[in-house]
């Protein structure tokens, strides 16, 4: 083949989804490396996409940390971690061809020759493991450290290349407010273009998450009754049975709405919210997100539409677990949330008049995630009151995990003499549909940036509005001099459930 294009393949093409996409050569730089999310997620996701053959013999895991590990124990540890956290069988082929391309680089993140040994390891990867020039830096590191690790990579001149393509991957939280979230990105700006910069919502990476935009845009018959004329209100709930672990150096400076409200569940309601996007494409898709995002408003009356309580001891799977400030780390009389819910109402022509109710805690009944969206009851009953006693509101549930589905709830006769109507469920799950299992979000996400697929990645300005949205409630708590409480084991404070009642509704059960 002539010409200037000759790894053009003109049978193939690029818009056929049945060809698997493959990651072209390149590495991963990870920062934080020995922290828990990379043991329990990142490296076990590496794992999982080699063994599905979705990255190249051109691969290499670079770790970077002050650990003084060779080599050799640094592989140790990874197959350590990919062992315990994949997903997919052990193969001792697979680990043999990335453990090939595994390397570690120790030192401080203030040290420059520590720099100078990275920049060695990239430039003899390009050449001993064919990584062409592509790294991808991975930030799993404390937003503290971000500006050091930022410059650093700057100072070094590894931000930039005259072959391949260099990207920086960022996990939350992004800042702890809308000013230092600001600051944060004009730090990672000065470095990085804007394509370049991939910030990790882990929660967009689930496939159930990306379900919804199938099931609202491929289906005819949802989007008709999506609005304010049949909606009456929305929950999302993010439940988690575990405790805070040994994360309270994290947690305790952060508590459950920055934690998990900032991001993964504004995202989940931007995504129910949303208008249709022009295109699946990246900017499309953030532009819809963006305008729900900008429209969403913090409640009006604080003391009435927002609960935060922290948990008590209490029972968890059959067991007795402390109560949050008996954790190891937390200091005595913290006043952390480890519960929160606040209503959002999105003033569009769509949605306005719908309440959003968000509500994530730790130490809850059971771990589940899900979004429902509650129908206004029909308007008129033509049966007897004792008939229809038992029937409550329509509601179509998005079963985020772990049992991943959805259910429509309506009302059904009962079978005998009588005209009885009471609520029924009707599930479609995941496991009984499809018999592909669905890849860890972590799997997907790290695809998408070797790949640089932006799609799943927000922006900056997403990130913003989130904050403009939770900045206030968060401003709010930190007046009250004392905390609610709920016992673990229970689906949180009475508070939470008085603010329910007081718009004159019920937290669904889930
Ligand atoms: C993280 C939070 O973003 O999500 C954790 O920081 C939380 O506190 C975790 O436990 C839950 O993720 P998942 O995927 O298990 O719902």
């Amino acid at each position: 083949m002539t010409g200037t294009t000759p790894h053009v393949n003109p049978l193939r093409d690029p818009s056929d989804r049945r060809l698997p996409r493959i990651a072209g050569p390149c590495s991963l730089i990870m920062f934080g490396v020995t922290g828990d999310l990379a043991k329990k997620k990142l490296i076990p996701a590496v794992y999982d996409l080699a063994n599905r053959g979705l990255l190249p013999p051109g691969f290499a895991l670079v770790g970077f940390a002050r650990q003084d590990f060779g080599d050799n124990t640094f592989a140790k540890m990874i197959r350590q971690a990919a062992k315990d956290g994949a997903r997919t069988p052990w193969s001792e082929t697979v680990w043999k061809q990335l453990a090939a391309g595994i390397r570690f680089v120790p030192g401080e993140f203030d040290d420059d020759d520590a720099w100078e040994r990275l920049a060695d390891t990239m430039a003899e990867l390009d050449e001993q493991q064919g990584t062409g020039g592509n790294h991808a830096f991975y930030l799993s590191i404390p937003p503290g450290l971000f500006p050091v690790v930022v410059s650093q990579i700057k100072k070094h001149g590894l931000a930039e290349s005259t072959q391949g393509w260099r990207r920086v991957v960022i996990e939350k939280p992004f800042g702890h407010d809308l000013a230092s979230a600001e600051e944060l990105n004009r730090i990672v700006a000065d470095v990085f273009a804007r394509e370049s910069v991939f910030r990790i919502d882990h929660y967009l990476g689930k496939e159930t998450v990306q379900n919804i935009l199938a099931f609202r845009f491929a289906n005819g018959m949802f989007e008709p009754i999506w609005n304010n004329h049949y909606v009456d209100h929305v929950q999302i709930t993010m439940a988690e049975d575990i405790g805070i672990g040994s994360r309270a150096g994290y947690y305790d400076g952060i508590g459950a709405a920055r934690d998990v409200i900032q991001n993964h569940l504004l995202q989940l309601m931007a995504l129910i919210a949303m208008e249709e996007p022009v295109s699946f494409n990246a900017s499309s898709l953030r532009l819809e997100k963006q305008k729900i995002l900008a429209n969403a408003r913090p409640p009006a009356r604080m003391d009435l539409h927002t609960a935060q309580a922290q948990y008590l001891a209490g029972w968890a799977g059959g067991e007795k677990v402390r109560g949050y400030l008996e954790e190891d780390g937390v200091p005595d009389g913290s006043r952390a949330e480890t519960y929160a819910a606040i209503r959002v109402d999105v003033s569009t022509r769509r949605w306005a008049g719908v309440p959003f109710y968000l509500r994530t805690g730790k130490r809850l009944g059971r771990r589940v995630t899900e979004v429902a969206v509650v129908f206004k009851r029909a308007p008129h009953q033509p049966f007897s009151k004792n008939d229809v006693e038992e029937l409550g509101q329509n509601a179509l549930v998005m079963r985020i995990q772990p049992d991943e589905g959805v259910t429509l709830r309506f009302g059904a006769k009962v079978p005998g003499t009588t005209m009885e109507i009471r609520d029924v469920n009707m599930d479609f799950a995941y496991g009984g549909a499809f018999v592909e299992s669905s890849p860890e979000a972590y799997e997907r996400l790290i695809l998408d940036v070797l790949l640089g697929d932006p799609p799943l990645f927000p922006q900056h300005e997403e990130v913003e509005l989130a904050w403009k949205i939770l900045d206030p409630v968060i401003q709010h708590w930190r007046k009250d001099k004392t905390i609610d409480t709920y016992a673990s084991g229970t689906w949180g404070p009475p508070s939470a459930d008085a603010m329910m009642a007081r718009d004159g509704r019920t937290w669904r059960r889930p």
